[in-house]
């Protein structure tokens, strides 16, 4: 007798990852407690916060916020500045999974500060956030082309280390293209698709105020509500990528079977947030665990028998 083994291993910019999933960089990724409990986790790789030059304590609570269907946060980048998160890997490798840094800059400066000091640290990959929209009077750079190439010119030759950039939703073609477009003249390895959907108002009828207090109620939608958003928006960027640029999907994964949907549509590995954030670190687990009897079910020995192949109607 013998047995199949079916694959959910991956690899981005040549850098393997044990499992198609990992958390993302948003809830609980802050502390070296946090990045540790992920470590031991079913998390295929660790990433961490989104580091800024200076330490942040974040945006006034109330800030997050559960939702029937996702979550409601304007967090403001709470994390411990870049030079912390440079030390956290060499205590981060007994976990012996790759380590994702994130850099969320305020100006093109930063972004070239905090690139090349984790080009000469100890991380494997650096996912450059483009995309946040929770700091009060600073636009989403990702929404900027011009500012995105120059962050780009800045940040995409400053060493070996693979770079990708974390994008919010676009909702038009032209824009999917323009960025697509701009990602291929640079040095990029990977996107992240999609950051949460930027500047969404919940309101309590009640109270008669939005339910989160920064940026008077302004926040980011993540969780399942954003799932189909997230899907096309990894779809269309595999389409103009074609396997040059890897893809991480991002939005609303729960199950197993939302991780297939992922992988039809193209992505290489995917990353949760809310889940993770609502259900605790075992969540990764039981997400591969269902995404591997899926595989199996299907007659699927790995994941790039699947990954793109979408069928139309
Ligand atoms: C936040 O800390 O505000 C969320 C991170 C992000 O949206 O990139």
């Amino acid at each position: 007798m013998y047995f199949i083994i079916m694959e959910t291993k991956t690899k981005i910019a040549g850098v393997e990852f044990g499992s198609y999933v990992l958390n993302a960089s948003g809830p609980d990724c802050s502390t070296l407690e946090e990045l540790k409990v992920i470590g031991g986790s079913g998390s295929s790789a660790i990433m961490m916060k989104s580091s800024t030059i200076e330490p942040r304590q974040g945006n006034e609570e109330p800030r997050y916020a559960k939702l029937l269907s996702g979550s409601i946060q304007c967090m403001g980048l709470p994390n411990l500045g870049y030079q912390e998160y440079i030390k956290f890997p060499i205590q981060l490798q007994k976990y012996n999974k790759p380590i994702i840094a994130s850099v969320a800059g305020l100006c093109v400066e930063d972004y070239k500060k905090m690139v090349k000091a984790f080009q000469d640290s100890e991380v494997d990959l650096i996912e450059v956030n483009l995309s946040c929209p929770n700091l009060e009077g600073k636009p989403q750079a990702a929404y900027d082309f011009k500012q995105s190439e120059e962050i780009l010119k800045a940040i995409s030759d400053l060493g070996n280390k693979p770079i990708g950039l974390k994008l919010p939703p676009y909702y038009d073609f032209a824009h999917t293209k323009q960025m697509a477009e701009l990602i291929k003249k640079y040095n990029v390895s990977f996107v992240t698709c999609i950051n949460s959907v930027g500047n969404v108002l919940v309101i309590d009828p009640e109270t008669e105020t939005p339910i989160i207090k920064p940026k008077k109620g302004f926040a980011g939608l993540g969780g399942s509500c954003i799932k189909p958003i997230a899907l096309a928006n990894v779809r269309k960027f595999y389409e103009l990528l074609k396997g040059e640029v890897q893809i991480f999907g991002v939005g609303g994964i729960e199950s197993g079977a939302d991780v297939f949907e992922f992988l039809l549509a193209g992505a290489d590995a995917v990353q949760v947030a809310t889940t993770f954030k609502e259900e605790g670190a075992t969540c990764f687990e039981r997400i591969n665990k269902e995404f591997e009897e899926i595989m199996k079910r299907k007659n699927y020995n790995s994941i790039d028998e699947v990954k793109g192949n979408l069928k139309f109607l």
